[in-house]
């Protein structure tokens, strides 16, 4: 059964501590973050956090509030309430080019390559190599291309031709080369909003591979997903959220993957959906799966317990 622990246990979990304040210091922090549009409430009250060496998984159906919270920690949003820490340091991001100075690296879905520029050219997009000074100064292609390779050899990403244009790639390969730059250009944490979405069982595997390397590199990783069956595998941690409000947060000892499904599935939900479905009258067999699946949530959901503690 998923034992749900404290925000203060969690905090304390992993991560160094800081000599000082005998306190534990994670490479990023969130302590009772909220972000309201408006009057509308994206998130509240949601604590995690991002250590070296770690992944940490971002589960929630739509409007779950899993973008608010990566653009508050990519810097394209600001929150306003709770405290956001880097480093230990407490921090509020106005820009995405202050969180890039931090360490703090965004991959998105629709990722903004230009299809016809080739592998290289957009490895190096904005941050080309140059050789010479002064009126000299050119491109340095070769050791651009030379680097391309190398570094995405280096992530285990086997590409034939880096002078091939990007969109040429399958999407899956796509997500790689940019994870690989990301790497490359020096960054702490990674965050990924649904690198999976849109891709198939394989090619989804391969991405789920190069979460692992980027991991093993030792950066903190962000991995936001509906799939509870591609964060269980690759996570060190999860965190769900549900209209913008944390109701769950577990250490991958804590939960199974059965548990994992349960939670996020809603039992109650399916069940109540599956009954709808019948008033309106559906004798379909859609109708009979939705029932199955829902008795079979209910027995696995973990009882009587708080999900918001
Ligand atoms: N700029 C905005 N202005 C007003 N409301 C917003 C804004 N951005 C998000 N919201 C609202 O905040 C809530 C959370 O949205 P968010 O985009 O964070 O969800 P999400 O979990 O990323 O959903 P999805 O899986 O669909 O991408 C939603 O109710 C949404 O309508
Ligand atoms: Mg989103």
């Amino acid at each position: 059964m998923a034992e749900h622990i404290s925000n203060q246990e969690i905090l304390a979990k992993a991560g160094e501590t800081d000599p000082l304040t005998d306190r534990p210091v994670h490479l990023l922090r969130l302590d009772g973050v909220g972000k309201h549009y408006g009057n509308v409430i994206a998130l509240r009250e949601v604590t995690m956090a991002v250590d070296n060496g770690r992944v940490t998984c971002v589960l929630g159906d739509n409007g779950a509030g899993k973008s608010t919270l990566i653009k508050i920690i990519a810097g394209l949003h600001q929150h306003d309430a709770g405290t956001f820490t880097i480093m230990g340091e407490e921090r509020k991001l106005s820009s995405p080019r202050e969180a890039l100075d931090a360490g703090i690296a965004a991959v998105y879905q629709d990722l903004a390559v230009v299809s016809l520029m080739p592998i290289w050219r957009n490895f190096f997009l904005g941050s080309e190599l140059t050789t010479g000074f002064g009126p000299f100064k050119r491109m340095d292609v070769n050791r651009m291309k030379e680097t391309t390779r190398t570094e995405l050899a280096a992530m285990g990403i086997d590409l034939r031709d880096v002078e091939q244009p990007i969109g040429q790639l399958s999407g899956g390969e796509r997500q790689c080369v940019a994870i690989a730059r990301a790497v490359y250009f020096g960054a702490k944490v990674l965050i990924l909003d649904e690198p999976t979405a849109a891709l198939g069982v394989k090619q989804s595997g391969v991405v789920l591979r190069y979460i692992l390397q980027a991991r093993d590199r030792g950066l903190g990783v962000i991995f936001i997903t509906h799939n509870p069956h591609h964060a269980f595998p690759v996570g060190d941690r999860f965190l769900l959220l549900k209209r913008g409000r944390s109701i769950g947060y577990y250490d991958k000892k804590d939960i199974t993957l059965e548990e994992l499904t349960a939670q996020m599935a809603g039992g109650a939900e399916l069940a109540e959906l599956a009954h709808e479905l019948e008033q309106l009258g559906g004798h379909t067999q859609a109708l009979q799966e939705a029932k199955a699946e829902a008795e079979a949530v209910q027995a696995e959901a973990p009882k009587a317990e708080s999900p918001t503690a």
